[in-house]
């Protein structure tokens, strides 16, 4: 069985979760049934605490919004196992990210949102509720405000926040505790080191790295020809640094040879080594739709890495070719773009 993780003062998690946004289109195609069954197989793993987006699955023709769809699946898992499991959402991105990323954190929104992910999850609480892009014109204590509201009405347990700068992460906690933040975190995104996590310490927030298998990149099974139609298309460290960025590949690779583990749970097994180092909870949520890969994943829990093998992986931050923003996103899709 999966141990668990303290991730703030009153949030227990597994200390591995299971992102969901690959269960619906992001990578390549899925269909429900094996999303549904992938969610159940890391269920009986131990891995229980899942991760979701109301905006995440196709944009639904002729509708506003988002679509819901990812969490619906999860509300097909969660209507027989709602005890077994810790469940995250997020709302603040209103649809598609184009040129700019639609963002609202109005109170009226945030009610409404909440009501939403609640009656498509078929839950009566969210463990933990993330804002998952703030609007930048709106003062982010205006919007945690508005949650700090939901925790009180008993629709939401915790709050969470995601790719917020270490000053807009001190200001939300003074409105309310912060149980997380969510942010890309990696051996190869490795910007959040600098304020965001020595925010999150200070105001005792856990840290749950999204990416962290660096949208599977960092595991060496990536082609070009599998970039094409997902979410890592336009970034420019998966396209025209793809064969440079091999480099990164194979330290990881060489380090899971000599600890005989996979490049995947090295990946893993390195930011609960950086989680220790730096002094805060760390729980991953890497994403997959294959039920052997969670089990895989779930295996870096027993990988010791020793000085050598940290020192040879943190090196390779510096060689990567490529930033993590989606240049069309503009300066509210990771923290790193508004330090
Ligand atoms: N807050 C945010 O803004 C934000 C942004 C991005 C993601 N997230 C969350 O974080 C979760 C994880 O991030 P992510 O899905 O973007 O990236 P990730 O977990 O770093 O990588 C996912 C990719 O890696 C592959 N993979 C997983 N395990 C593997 C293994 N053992 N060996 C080889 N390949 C493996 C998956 O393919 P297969 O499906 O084929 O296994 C998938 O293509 C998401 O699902 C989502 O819940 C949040």
């Amino acid at each position: 069985m999966i141990p668990t993780t303290v991730l703030s003062d009153t949030l227990t998690v597994s200390a591995l979760g299971l992102g969901g946004m690959g269960l619906t289109a992001a990578y390549g195609g899925t269909t429900t049934q094996e999303a549904v069954a992938t969610v159940n197989a890391a269920i009986d793993l131990g891995v229980t605490f899942l991760d979701t987006a109301d905006v995440y699955g196709e944009p639904r023709p002729g509708t506003e919004g988002p679509p819901g769809t990812n969490e619906e699946m999860f509300g097909q898992v969660l209507a027989t196992r709602r005890d077994e499991v810790q469940i995250a959402t997020k709302f603040g991105i209103t649809g598609a990210v184009g040129d700019g990323i639609p963002t609202r954190g109005d109170a009226a929104y945030v009610q409404a949102a909440c009501e939403a992910s609640l009656r498509r999850l078929g839950v009566e609480t969210i463990d933990l509720y993330y804002l998952h892009r703030r609007e930048l014109d709106r003062p982010i204590e205006e919007t945690v405000g508005a949650m700090a509201e939901l925790v009180r009405q008993g629709k939401v347990a915790h709050l969470g926040l995601s790719e917020v700068t270490g000053p807009e992460l001190r200001a939300a906690a003074a409105v309310h505790p912060i149980a997380a933040v969510q942010s890309e975190w990696s051996l190869w995104s490795r910007d959040v080191e600098r304020h965001v996590v020595p925010a999150a310490i200070e105001v005792g927030a856990g840290f749950v790295p999204y990416s962290p298998l660096g949208r599977g990149f960092l595991t060496g099974t990536l082609t070009r020809e599998s970039l094409a139609g997902t979410l890592r298309a336009g970034q420019a460290r998966f396209e025209e640094h793809f064969e440079a960025n091999q480099q990164v590949v194979e330290v990881v690779r060489s380090v899971a040879t000599e600890v005989d583990a996979t490049p995947a749970q090295v990946a893993l097994a390195w930011l609960y080594a950086q989680g220790r180092r730096l002094g805060i909870p760390v729980v991953p949520i890497p994403g997959t739709r294959r039920a052997e890969r969670v089990a895989e994943n779930a295996g870096a829990l027993a990988v010791e890495l020793t000085e050598d093998h940290l020192t040879r992986l943190d090196a390779v931050a510096d060689r990567v070719q490529g930033g993590r923003n989606l240049g069309f996103a503009g300066p509210t899709w990771i923290s790193a773009g508004r330090e």
